[in-house]
């Protein structure tokens, strides 16, 4: 399973990209917003760190709007990865830009039809929010097992990207399910080599080799 991360936070980039296990990165409006820099600067940046897909999302809601802002976004290097909605206009522009060469990540995906349509529009990666589905009181792992079936069944390439991932049994899930990628906050990413008998241990085996050898 590939691992990106969800920030366009550039410390946390370049740290989590130090680990040497990362494979992408997206980001999103409201991410950019929270640190308040100019989007096209920091993808930018964030594509000088990290050389794997670098998912840039349109502001537009309409095919025209997409088309112009998502030729932008792409020019800015050649790892970005224009992030269209899961809605008409995002699909007729996905395939528009699929033709073009340019590889698409279909956000806010919430049912297996919406991942159905974007992948025969040639989607690069479909990104189905699990948490905000959770949220909700429904299920979101159920939608990464449906897209997963219905990608197997049919043979599309899009990748299934697990998004809005919210604690390490999302991702330990995501990996049962067989999702090609799960993209995580920092804060995942640092606990997913956490645990107590790891710590416990390692204090016990110093404890017992210097009690030993001094
Ligand atoms: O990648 C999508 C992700 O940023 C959404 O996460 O936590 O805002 O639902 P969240």
């Amino acid at each position: 399973m590939e691992l990106y991360i969800d920030t366009a936070n550039i410390d946390e980039i370049r740290e989590a990209h130090d680990m040497g296990v990362l494979d992408g990165v997206t980001t999103n409006p409201s991410l950019i917003a929270k640190e308040g820099v100019d989007y096209a600067k920091r993808l930018g940046e964030i594509c000088e760190v990290v050389k794997g897909p670098v998912s840039a999302e349109v502001l537009a809601l309409d095919f025209e709007g997409m088309m112009a802002e998502g030729r932008e976004r792409a020019k800015i290097a050649d790892n970005i990865v224009v992030k269209l909605p899961s809605t008409v206009a995002g699909v007729k522009a996905c395939k528009a830009m699929s033709d073009e060469g340019i590889r698409t990540n279909l956000t806010l995906c919430f049912q297996p039809l919406q991942a159905l349509m974007v992948a025969k529009a040639g989607a690069f990666l479909v990104s189905p929010f699990i948490g905000r589905l959770d949220d909700i009181a429904h299920d979101g792992m159920e939608v990464i097992h449906q897209i997963r079936t219905i990608y197997d069944t049919y043979g599309y390439q899009t990748k299934v990207l697990a998004a809005s991932i919210r604690h390490t049994k999302h991702m330990v899930e995501c990996a049962l399910a067989g999702a090609d990628v799960a993209t995580v906050p920092f804060s995942v990413i640092t606990k997913m080599m956490n645990h107590p008998l790891t710590d416990s241990g390692l204090e016990k085996f110093v404890a017992d080799y210097n009690k030993a050898f001094g």
